[in-house]
């Protein structure tokens, strides 16, 4: 999709950290932009944020994990603007750092129940809400999932298992849209590691998601991780750097969008080589 100016975009997460990056870089490029978000104050903050650049702006409270909040998600941005050209599917959660440690067979499967429904689910009913509409409405469009470099390195815990997922389900859309002859395409971003929120999570867990772990129950290990990566991520990229990835992504039609330190880039060539040359998993490098 060349041209943006004008078009329509939903972007969720929309409150915080690469979600409101974005929401702010399509506005900038004279987007409308449709913003939905768990947390109330904060996207309200957004709307007027996002809104001061002048173009059209509607927020809308949503929980991504619900699809009957995403459904009437679309419905509002479909009847406000008629139609819409991008879906950026980005709200996403992970319950600490240490759970990048975790194993599957301990801690509370809560997290697991909570982190799939936001992060793979969450993507999952954007795209069941919002394509069949955009595929009717026959226009130019184009959907951007974020995943995340956790997505393509690999850990027996939530966040890289719903990462995975949703690689696997976008790449699979782009195959469907070109199959199809679609007017549509599709993109996924993983990025590395950008100074967010995302560490604060919790504060997005609705109750019906019962109980995170007990951080007491945590392994030494897991403790030295989790404080290893929050100080990794406050070094990260501002996740502006991200947002104008996503808006060249789709400008160029770029299905792999990776906003990642080299690093963790190096990490990913070596496990998909390993993958191909059937090498046995390596060590986990040290934190
Ligand atoms: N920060 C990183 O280093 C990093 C790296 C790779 C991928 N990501 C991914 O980027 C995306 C954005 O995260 P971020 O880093 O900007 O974190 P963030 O916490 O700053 O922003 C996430 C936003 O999602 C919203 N959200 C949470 N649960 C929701 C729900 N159920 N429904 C709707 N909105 C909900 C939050 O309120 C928040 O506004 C996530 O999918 C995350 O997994 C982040």
């Amino acid at each position: 999709m060349q041209d943006v100016k004008g078009r329509v975009a939903v972007v969720t997460g929309a409150a915080s950290g690469i979600g409101l990056a974005t929401a702010h870089r399509f506005a900038s490029a004279g987007m409308h932009v449709v913003l939905a978000d768990i947390e109330a104050d904060a996207l309200a903050a957004a709307e007027q944020a996002v809104g001061a650049s002048g173009v059209d702006v509607l927020a809308v409270r949503t929980d991504v994990s619900s699809h009957k909040a995403v459904e009437d998600l679309a419905q509002a941005a479909f009847e406000r603007f008629g139609t819409v050209h991008v879906l950026f599917n980005n709200a996403g959660v992970a319950a600490t750092a240490a759970q990048l440690r975790a194993r599957a067979w301990e801690g509370s499967l809560a997290d697991w129940e909570w982190t799939m429904g936001v992060n793979f689910s969450g993507v999952l009913h954007g795209v069941r809400a919002f394509v069949p509409r955009m595929l009717e409405a026959g226009e130019e469009g184009h959907v951007v999932n974020t995943a995340s470099m956790a997505g393509l390195l690999t850990g027996a815990n939530p966040y890289n298992v719903s990462k995975h997922a949703v690689v696997c389900l976008t790449e699979g859309m782009y195959k469907d849209f070109l199959d199809m002859g679609a007017k549509l395409s599709a993109s996924v971003v993983c990025p590395g590691l950008i100074d967010t929120k995302i560490l604060a999570a919790e504060r997005n867990r609705a109750a019906d998601y019962g109980e995170a772990t007990d951080v007491a129950s945590l392994r030494p290990e897991q403790q030295e991780f989790a404080a290893a990566f929050a100080s990794a991520l406050k070094g990260g990229y501002p996740p502006e750097v991200v947002a104008d990835q996503v808006l060249d992504g789709i400008i160029s039609d770029r299905f792999y969008i990776f906003p990642a330190q080299a690093a963790i880039l190096a990490l990913v060539a070596d496990r998909m080589t390993g993958i191909v040359e059937q090498r046995n998993p390596t060590p986990r490098p040290p934190a």
